[in-house]
């Protein structure tokens, strides 16, 4: 039995021993677990992720490691060291970023993308049974992940709030200094992680490659692992990307237990793709200027003139506040060529705030929604810049994503992810396009619901969108449903005389109170967002004027049917028999209960995902005569 015993031993040993260090400069024939978007290019490249959006990518290591000697708690000393680079669809702007990560299972499809990083998802995120240990380096500054800001290194245990995190760079040798270091620069780092299973120190080192690892760690906090690591775990890399895709490249990888990650050879990595690389576009940019030089010094006058000419043709207002957009501003020329100077034929529509113009922007072949916004009086323009460009940071797979902005003489032009299918009002009340069926309205719904609770809670400040309607709702490639235009009704108050109020909004979609009072809470949003809902399930407009007098407001029509026992009369006829029944009464009633004249009795954004998801029931409601009070009531439940 001893011997069978020590036999067995033996043989984990020597297959385990076999494989707890390796050495990949490249990844050609290399056996690694993939998932996702991950895969293997023929040049030996590990891509994380490529040109898809909302998606994540693994790779790890087959086989588990064991971490922990037999019976022992403690963690065993591990290294590692890899080079990464990360090529972004925008040169400033990342969309979420990639980790090494330790994990006890080698599947973790589970998880999510975006800030999520593909490692964690909503309801495990936090839990100490996830056993997740993971380096990030992240380019999205995540107001959920609570990050530091764009361009960071953190340590993530069981959550993604990072415990620690620090800006990406390193400390020199030579003079001491810090260096910053931009992840989505495109050009190859190198990274050592290194745990030493005595002291309990973590080392995380980041360098540019052929820099040696500097003597400073960037972290280096002492971490007990003892509970988070277990004996056995799979390592690897994941990698995740929102609404903005970016490559997250692996160009090799070495790995050791209870030593030190055997080096890399740096000259037989393989190469990035040749196109995709800024520091290929910027040598070659040197190369084609140097002979040039003294032909451009003799056309320096020549160009000083056509500078001039361009400044009009191209006139864009640049003020030394938008220093810190400076990252989010498009120039001029740029967006006017992307949309072949603003051509009739490029204009998608003429909204509330100005036109939008499809184009597509020159560098990249990136499709963008372009809106011009005229902005007469210079007065607020700062305020609001600064406001829609903190809203762009928000990221919401239901919210159109903002890029940018750009300045010119009397308007700003904002700058949006371009949505394919257009807005929904379209496909609800024209009579020429297909309509959409049940499935995909019920869809919409939850989607703008979501959407729009993460505007009211899933930031450190309340975002009121202010302008909910079939027509403010967007659908991308998928039919999903997005809310866009959000915060812009905020231009108004900001270019407005400081002592009026004005009230922004749609008629038939602005809650009675706000004739009295003027101040704009959560609960309008919500009394628009019921009407919305009503506009959705009766494919009529929340406002039809030319309609007899009891039929005009849709929430007093489809009220009054209620009442009458008609309530699934008011249904979009061209639905025809494609409904499911209690989806249609589920939304019909919810859009109602949105729709009371009290701002107080009215449900949360929160509330309202949890009835649409079916997790809690709605509260059974019965019409009553109109009065004062409101127009229906809730059966108690003491009665
Ligand atoms: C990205 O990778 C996935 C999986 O390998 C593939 O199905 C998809 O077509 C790729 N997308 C693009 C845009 O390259
Ligand atoms: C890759 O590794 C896994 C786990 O060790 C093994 O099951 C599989 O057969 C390997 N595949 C190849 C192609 O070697
Ligand atoms: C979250 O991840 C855990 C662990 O991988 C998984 O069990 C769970 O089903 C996931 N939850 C969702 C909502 O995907
Ligand atoms: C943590 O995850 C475990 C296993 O998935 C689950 O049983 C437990 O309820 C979770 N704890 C919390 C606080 O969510
Ligand atoms: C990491 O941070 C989470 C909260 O963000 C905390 O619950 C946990 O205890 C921290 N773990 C360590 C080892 O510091
Ligand atoms: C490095 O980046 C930080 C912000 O992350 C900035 O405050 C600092 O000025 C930068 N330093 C240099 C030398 O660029
Ligand atoms: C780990 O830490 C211990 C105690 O500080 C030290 O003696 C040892 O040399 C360290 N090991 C490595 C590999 O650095
Ligand atoms: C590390 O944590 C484990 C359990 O969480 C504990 O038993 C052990 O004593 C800790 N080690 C040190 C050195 O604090
Ligand atoms: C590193 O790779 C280069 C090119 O493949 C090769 O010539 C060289 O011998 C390698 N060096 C070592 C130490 O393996
Ligand atoms: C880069 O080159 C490859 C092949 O030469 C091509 O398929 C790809 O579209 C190019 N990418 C860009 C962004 O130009």
């Amino acid at each position: 039995m001893l011997v069978k015993i020590f036999f067995w031993a033996l043989i984990l040993r020597l297959g385990l021993s076999a494989s707890d260090d390796f050495t990949y400069n490249g990844f050609k024939d290399v056996n690694l677990s993939l998932d996702g978007l991950a895969g293997i290019t023929s040049d030996g490249l590990l891509k994380l992720t490529n040109a898809t959006r909302h998606a994540m990518g693994h790779a790890m290591f087959p086989s588990p490691l064991r971490f922990k000697k037999s019976q022992a708690d403690n963690v065993l000393s591990f290294s590692t060291t890899f080079v990464f680079a990360i090529i972004p669809e925008y040169q400033t702007l990342g969309s979420a970023g990639f980790t090494f990560v330790l994990s006890p299972s080698k599947v973790l499809t589970k998880a999510s993308t975006d800030y999520l990083l593909g490692i964690i998802n909503i309801t495990n995120n936090g839990n100490a049974s996830n056993h997740i240990l993971a380096v990030e380096f992240d380019t999205w500054d995540s107001p959920q992940a609570e990050d530091i800001n764009d361009n960071h290194v953190g340590i993530d245990i069981n959550n993604i709030i990072s415990n620690y995190s620090t800006p990406a760079g390193f400390t020199s040798d030579d003079d001491g200094k810090f260096q910053n270091l931009t992840l989505l620069s495109g050009e190859p780092m190198q990274v050592w992680i290194e745990y030493n299973g005595t002291s309990m120190q973590f080392k995380v080192t980041l360098a540019p490659l052929w820099k040696p690892k500097a003597k400073v760690a960037l972290l280096s906090p002492t971490i007990n692992l003892s509970s988070i690591v277990l004996d056995h775990m799979y390592v690897g890399f994941s990698a995740s990307v929102g609404a903005l895709y970016s490559y997250h490249y692996i160009l090799g990888w070495s790995f050791n237990i209870d030593g030190q990650a055997p080096e890399l050879n740096l000259s037989s990595l393989p190469p990035l793709p040749q196109n995709l690389t800024s520091l290929e576009k910027k040598r070659k940019t040197l190369l084609l200027w140097l002979p040039l030089t003294l032909f451009l010094v003799l056309l320096t006058v020549a160009g000083a003139t056509l500078t001039v000419v361009r400044r009009k043709k191209f006139s864009e207002l640049h003020d030394d506040w938008e220093l810190e957009f400076e990252s989010n501003r498009f120039p001029y020329e740029q967006l006017y060529k992307a949309t072949r100077g603003f051509k009739e034929k490029y204009l998608l529509g003429i909204g509330g705030f100005g036109r939008v113009y499809r184009g597509v922007l020159p560098a990249s072949k990136v499709e963008v929604a372009v809106k011009r916004v005229s902005h007469e009086s210079k007065e607020g323009v700062r305020e609001f810049v600064a406001e829609i460009v903190s809203l762009g940071k928000l990221r919401h797979r239901n919210l159109v994503q903002f890029l940018g902005y750009c300045r010119s003489k009397g308007e700003l032009l904002l700058v949006y992810e371009y949505m394919p299918n257009g807005s929904l009002d379209k496909f609800l009340f024209s009579e020429t396009k297909q309509t959409l069926d049940w499935s995909l309205r019920f869809k919409i719904i939850k989607g703008v619901a979501s959407g729009l609770q993460y505007l009211h809670d899933g930031w450190d400040q309340v975002v009121i969108h202010r302008d909910i309607k079939a027509s403010n709702v967007l659908l991308d490639g998928d039919m999903n449903g997005r809310l866009g235009d959000f915060g812009l009704a905020r231009l108004y108050d900001h270019g407005a005389a400081p002592h009026t109020t004005n009230v922004v909004g749609t008629l038939g979609f602005l809650a009675p109170e706000l004739a009295r009072t003027c101040k704009i809470t959560t609960s309008s949003d919500v009394f628009a967002f019921g009407a919305f809902l009503l506009e959705v399930a009766c494919g009529r407009r929340a406002l039809e004027p030319n309609k007899q007098e009891s039929e005009q407001v849709l929430v007093e029509w489809v009220f009054a049917n209620w009442k009458m026992g008609n309530l699934y009369e008011t249904k979009d006829p061209r639905l025809g028999k494609d409904y499911v029944l209690e989806e249609l009464d589920l939304v019909l009633k919810l859009g109602l209960f949105c729709s009371h004249p009290l701002p107080s009795a009215r449900p949360s954004m929160r509330q309202i995902t949890q009835f649409l998801n079916g997790d809690v029931p709605l509260p059974e409601m019965l019409p009553y005569q109109c009065h004062a009070g409101g127009i229906f009531q809730f059966r108690n439940e003491s009665s």
